[in-house]
């Protein structure tokens, strides 16, 4: 069996989104695959080439995976592969050997979404291998459970873009996930950048509890802004109003960057974006590196794009919309 899940761009709301407030995310056109087959005796095999850095460190204790690299990062890709297969097994209550086998097509870790991308397609694949056709429901969920169990704090959001995909405004409250599909008035020209990851996003989520657990009412504060930009960038893009979503882009940023959670280097592709025409930019995902999204008109994307690749070689355009979690015989 191949499953594969796509991988996210946040538009609006991360962080927040952990503490009930909604937030907008969207899948893009870039996948995790994950092959899967049962194999005779008990043993989880991994195969991941794609989530390999060089240097990397693999230690195994109580069954625990950890795996750091030269810089001291955690590189827990495989962490929640392991996670997908255990949860899974108790889920379905059968626990079968099985080969996986994972390929990207973006970087890992990035805050692109790839560890749910690799949850949910796990997930799929290993109980599409177990005989069982999950509901997408019961997917999103296992894989809020995983990202839970790894991260220790998770919002729900990435593995339901990861198996719902399209553009989803999304919040929770307890155990309870709301998700609506929204319908974007116009298309969303893009541009990913990434940069060099100092902080993993469980890092970076635990610096915000850390520092909301010190100044409460002043990161509460930020935080309810953070989801109020998020409703007001709900009606710019149903509106298709991307002038708009690009101011709000750029409200967005500033107070992530009041939580800490920015970096110099992203700060310094945001801001290159911006100059660069961008109608608004700001960091995507968990933050600490990683991903930054720019949003500019149709005509100017040229020009971003090149501006962008002189201050990271990692650039790509993005389409939004595209589809979830899907599954696979390796015949079809
Ligand atoms: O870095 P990513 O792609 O895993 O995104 C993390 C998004 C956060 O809101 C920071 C955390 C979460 O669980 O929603």
């Amino acid at each position: 069996m191949v499953a594969s899940a796509p991988g996210k761009v946040t538009l609006f709301g991360e962080h927040a989104v952990v503490y009930g407030y909604p937030a907008i995310v969207a899948s893009i056109d870039k996948r995790i695959y994950v092959n899967a087959e049962l194999r005779e005796d008990e043993k989880i095999r991994i195969n991941a080439q794609d989530l390999r850095t060089s240097g990397v460190i693999v230690s195994i204790s109580n069954g625990e995976i950890q795996i750091t690299t030269d810089y001291g990062r955690t590189l827990s890709a495989i962490g929640y592969l392991n996670k997908a297969i255990e949860l899974t097994s108790e889920y379905l209550g059968v626990r079968k050997g099985v080969s996986l086998e994972v390929r990207s097509e973006m970087p890992v870790g990035a805050g692109l979404g790839t560890s749910a991308a690799v949850s949910v397609a796990t997930i799929a694949a290993y109980s599409a291998c177990l005989g069982y056709e999950l509901s997408k429901d019961e997917i999103a969920r296992l894989g809020w459970e995983v990202e839970k169990s790894v991260q220790g704090i998770a919002s729900p959001m990435d593995t339901s873009i990861a198996t719902f995909g399209g553009v989803l405004k999304i919040w929770f409250e307890g155990n309870t996930i709301y998700r609506v599909p929204l319908h974007v008035g116009s298309e969303l020209p893009l541009v990913v950048s990434y940069v060099e990851r100092e902080k993993s996003t469980r890092d970076m989520v635990m610096w915000v509890k850390s520092l909301r657990d010190k100044h409460p009412e002043l990161v509460n504060g930020i935080l309810e802004h953070i989801g109020r930009t998020t409703l007001e960038a709900e009606k710019a893009l149903v509106g298709g109003d991307l002038r708009e979503i690009g101011v709000l882009m750029n409200i967005n940023h500033g107070l992530l960057e009041a939580l800490g959670v920015s970096s110099r280097r992203l700060n310094e592709v945001v801001h290159t974006a911006r100059m660069a025409g961008a109608l608004g930019s700001k960091l995507t995902g968990g933050g600490g590196g990683g991903a930054s999204i720019a949003l500019t008109l149709p005509d100017n994307i040229d020009i971003l794009t090149n501006v962008l690749k002189l201050v990271t070689p990692h650039v790509f355009r993005t389409n939004i919309q595209y589809e979830g979690v899907r599954v696979n015989h390796l015949s079809d």
